[in-house]
């Protein structure tokens, strides 16, 4: 299992201060930045682009920019992102209508890739392209939104897909979206979760670096 990582989604950062919001959670300890873009299409609601991203790289963002795209078609934004500034690019399986090609033009563009599943996606989309991919993310919450309430049943999705990874002998991060808190990041780590997306656990709080701290000891407990 690869070193855990506790990425901040910035979805829930007060948009109005997006580079000072992003540099504070990075100097309060967070690994990367989730940065989840909405299309109105593909999921009901609508976020930010590659304009944005490159934004927060030229107010001088560095940590690594972990792209969650929630957008229908995938391939036409894949090289924008990857200009703006993207070290890792992601994307729901069934919005793309060619999966395999979609990972291979995340990879040619320079980027980590890998493949998103919802909560009631099967994993079978993963039997032919695993040995593509560089990191999977399970969504814990139907996408679209912050601050919604864990799903349970993902975590024997997690387990299953540790599995698959370890049976790999890959390098895979295994990434969890939706719901995540103090309060289950134990168990979503003990199902075999590395990455951790928080939005609203860490901007809703007052105090960026005590709520990482305290995931993180959660981590260590
Ligand atoms: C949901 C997004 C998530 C969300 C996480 O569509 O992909 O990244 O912003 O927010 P919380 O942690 O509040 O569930
Ligand atoms: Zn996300």
């Amino acid at each position: 299992k690869l070193p855990n990582h506790i990425a901040p989604s910035i979805l829930s950062a007060d948009f109005a201060r997006l580079g000072e919001e992003t540099a504070a959670v990075i100097a309060a300890g967070a690994d990367q930045i989730h940065f989840d873009v909405m299309d109105n299409h593909y999921v009901p609601n609508l976020s930010f682009g590659p304009m944005i991203c490159q934004a927060l790289r030229d107010y001088g963002i560095r940590a690594p920019i972990d792209v969650h795209l929630m957008v229908k078609p995938v391939d036409r934004i894949i090289p924008d992102f990857a200009k703006a500034g993207a070290n890792t690019i992601t994307f729901h399986a069934e919005a793309s209508e060619h999966i395999d090609r979609s990972l291979q033009l995340v990879k040619d563009h320079g980027c980590r890739c890998g493949l998103v599943f919802n909560p009631a996606t099967p994993l079978s989309y993963l039997d032919f392209v695993i040995d593509k991919i560089d990191q999977i993310l399970l969504m814990s919450v139907n996408p679209g939104f912050g601050g919604q309430k864990f799903i349970p049943t993902t975590l024997a999705k997690i387990r299953q897909v540790r599995e698959l990874i370890d049976a790999s002998g890959r390098e895979i991060r295994l990434e969890v979206d939706g719901g995540v808190s103090v309060d289950n990041i134990a168990a979503i780590a003990k199902a075999g979760a590395d990455t951790f997306v928080a939005g609203s656990a860490i901007f809703n709080q007052a105090d960026y670096a005590q709520a990482i701290a305290k995931m993180r000891q959660e981590l260590e407990s």
